[in-house]
């Protein structure tokens, strides 16, 4: 039975309230009220009345810059990251920003940064599944609000890797995957993951694969940090795959990642 716009809003604001009354402690309480502020209202109603997010579910992570919650789609579970607009790191920014006087109106900036910053997460994710790299499908933004399919079970997300016990074959598996996929992201998207750890790939349990998540930081080749971001990114996953017995060199690596892009490039110009 369709539901209508009323029930729908009723239904956003009683999760929401419920939310408020489940995170009665100080500290979580805080969290609540952040991520539901004004734009993020307004943008749940945006998302309710498109029929996109037809119920917020539990709250999957909290993390520094935003809160994952698990929302029912039309047909489809849906994780829903809402950007808080008064996290730390986006606080940090607004200091380089203060005093610059092309930036008077601060609140306003700071929000529009991230919304900006939403928009890229999506399209990250999106060039990331056009070259066939596992994410979640991003669906839509609104505001701070990046709605995306949901990888898991039974509404439970896949584990993180770092939380996840792999026999020896598996682990094997799931490096040779990271490493081509940081291969073909550079290659084929274009693009360097540059939060890339245990922290940021999920396992799909069936069948033993990984999944990148976190993409809201990803950057082009051009950027000028993406070097740097990619031997990082490169360094953590042959780290956290030592303890598996996988050896591996970072410069090694490294050229394998690079190197048939780079001769592309050298070869057109
Ligand atoms: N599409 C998704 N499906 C299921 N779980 C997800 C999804 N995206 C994120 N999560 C869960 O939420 C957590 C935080 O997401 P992430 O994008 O890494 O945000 P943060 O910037 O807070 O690290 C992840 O570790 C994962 O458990
Ligand atoms: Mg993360």
């Amino acid at each position: 039975m369709a539901k209508t716009l009323e029930d729908k809003i009723k239904n956003i604001d009683t999760l929401i309230d419920n939310g408020r009354v489940k995170n009665k402690d100080t500290e979580k309480l805080k969290v609540t009220e952040n991520v539901f502020d004004e734009a993020t209202l307004k943008a749940l109603y945006t998302l309710s009345n498109k029929g996109i997010i037809e119920a917020l579910g539990g709250s999957i992570s909290t993390g520094k810059e935003a809160n994952v919650f698990l929302a029912d789609g039309k047909d489809h579970n849906l994780a829903v990251k809402i950007y808080r607009i008064t996290s730390s790191t986006f606080n940090s920014m607004e200091d380089y920003i203060m005093g610059d006087p092309r930036f008077r109106d601060v609140r306003h900036t700071k929000k529009d940064l991230i919304f900006a910053w939403t928009k890229k997460e999506y399209r990250n994710l999106l060039r990331a599944g056009e070259v066939g790299i596992k994410v979640p499908k991003p669906i839509t933004t609104e505001r701070n609000i990046l709605v995306m399919e949901f990888v898991g079970k039974d509404e439970k997300p896949y584990p993180l890797l770092k939380d996840v016990q792999l026999d020896e074959a598996s682990a094997k598996k799931v490096y040779d995957i990271l490493i081509n996929y940081i291969k073909k992201l550079y290659e084929d998207a274009e693009l360097i993951h540059g939060d890339l750890s245990e922290y940021n790939v999920l396992i799909e349990t069936e069948l033993v694969e990984p999944i990148l998540i976190d993409m809201g930081q990803s950057v082009t080749l051009e950027h000028p940090r993406a070097d740097q971001f990619l031997r990082r990114d490169i360094q953590n996953i042959a780290r956290h795959f030592k303890k598996y017995g996988i050896k591996s060199d970072e410069t090694e690596l490294y050229l394998f990642v690079t190197k048939d892009k780079k001769e592309q490039n050298h070869d057109s110009h």
